[in-house]
């Protein structure tokens, strides 16, 4: 159930100042003058993709103009396949062909790939322009637009070029969340349980005591907005605890890597976030209950728990997958850095895993 009447404003202050996150319904029509209470110049692009184009991309552009600004609207292909270096070259043609100059700003509206695509773009056109994000997913909105990093893949791995691009404005529109897809909003849901494993247990008691029909999600979507918001104003640029937020991604990312990026990002965390749990309950960091737990919840949701379902069943897919594992960015020296859940609410980050260890954790979860 989505509801949320009025708008909600979260502040996040960043090295690079304080931006505001606006949370509510019919904002997509309001734009334009909440983009007005900050000083920015009047030409602008709405970098989006295909999907999102036909369905908000004039409605947002109308926004803007009503309110004087010049918007230009570019898209990218949809897909996680798609957020790479042709992508980033496509949005900076566009900002060109646009006249964006250093006076001109970057409207990311879309889900995660587009925030992140366009964000990078617009951190290394004319070194920086300054970036909006209007996240269309409930990930994007529960997680990707906050916190400023922006970036895409390499063939080689996942996320591997990227910078911090703090957003000037955050606007989450809930309307949006009627057009997407169950699989997509299964997908944000990943990204919220993650928030409250790592820094809400009553989140994640919420989730798990209601169905998804009965579930408040605006008020699970705060929530996590909260958590994110929490971590990266005390770790901007993950000196430490920010990379708590990767709860089952160095797993996840594996899995998106051997599959050429076919499985969505947050079916991925939903399976890394299991397999993190069984590698806790072997080594007796954690509970078995948590991750009966977890499953059920994710269940409940309809996300995989099972890694190797349904394109990674091959016997070459565990040998892959940890060699993805070596690749991921966040690997001390030779050995991934795991985030590993004790409880809801206390979750540790280690470096110090056996290999024979994770390997078994991945065997007992495929
Ligand atoms: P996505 O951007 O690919 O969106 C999923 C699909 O939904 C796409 O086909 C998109 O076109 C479509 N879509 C978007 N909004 C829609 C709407 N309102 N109605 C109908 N269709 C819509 O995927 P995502 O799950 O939003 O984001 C995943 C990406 O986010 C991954 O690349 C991941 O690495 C990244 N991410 C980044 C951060 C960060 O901090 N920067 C955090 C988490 C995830
Ligand atoms: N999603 C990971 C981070 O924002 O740090």
């Amino acid at each position: 159930m989505i509801s949320q009447h009025e708008d909600t404003r979260l502040i996040v202050r960043s090295p690079e100042g304080e931006y505001p996150i606006v949370l509510g319904r019919g904002l997509l029509d309001r734009v334009g003058s909440l983009a007005r209470e900050l000083a920015l110049g009047e030409r602008v692009v709405i970098a989006t993709d295909t999907t999102v184009q036909p369905l908000y991309a004039e409605q947002v552009a109308r926004s803007l103009a009503a309110e004087s600004f010049v918007p230009h609207i570019a898209a990218m292909r949809a897909g996680e396949e798609h957020k790479n270096w042709a992508s980033v070259q496509g949005f900076v043609d566009s900002f060109i062909d646009a006249q964006l100059d250093r006076g001109g700003w970057v409207l990311a509206l879309g889900g995660g790939v587009v925030g992140d695509t366009a964000g990078f773009a617009a951190s290394i056109y004319m070194r920086g322009v300054p970036l909006v994000q209007v996240p269309t997913t409930l990930l994007a909105m529960a997680d990707s637009s906050i916190g400023g990093k922006v970036g895409i893949d390499h063939a080689r791995g996942k996320n591997l070029l990227g910078a911090f691009k703090q957003p000037r404005l955050v606007v989450a529109d809930l309307d949006t969340l009627h057009t997407l897809p169950s699989r997509e909003l299964a997908c944000g849901m990943a990204e919220i349980v993650k928030a409250g494993i790592i820094g809400d247990p009553d989140l994640f008691d919420m989730i798990e005591s209601a169905s998804p029909e009965d579930l408040e999600l605006a008020g699970a979507l705060l929530r996590a907005m909260r958590v994110k918001r929490d971590i990266v104003e005390r770790d901007p640029h993950e000196a430490g605890e920010r990379a708590l937020l990767n709860l089952g991604h160095t797993f996840g990312h594996a899995f998106e890597h051997c599959t050429g990026y076919a499985r969505p990002h947050g079916y991925a965390v939903a399976q890394g976030m299991v397999v993190a749990c069984r590698l806790a309950v072997n080594l007796d960091l954690c509970d078995p209950s948590l991750e009966a737990r977890l499953r059920s919840v994710l269940e409940a949701w309809n996300l995989p728990t099972h890694w190797a379902e349904p394109d990674l069943t091959s016997p070459e897919a565990l040998p892959s997958v940890l060699s993805a594992m070596q690749t991921d960015k966040k690997r001390l020296n030779t050995r991934p850095r795991l985030i590993l859940p004790r409880a809801p609410g206390n979750v540790i980050i280690t470096a110090d895993i056996p290999p024979e260890s994770i390997a078994n954790a991945l065997e007992q979860t495929r």
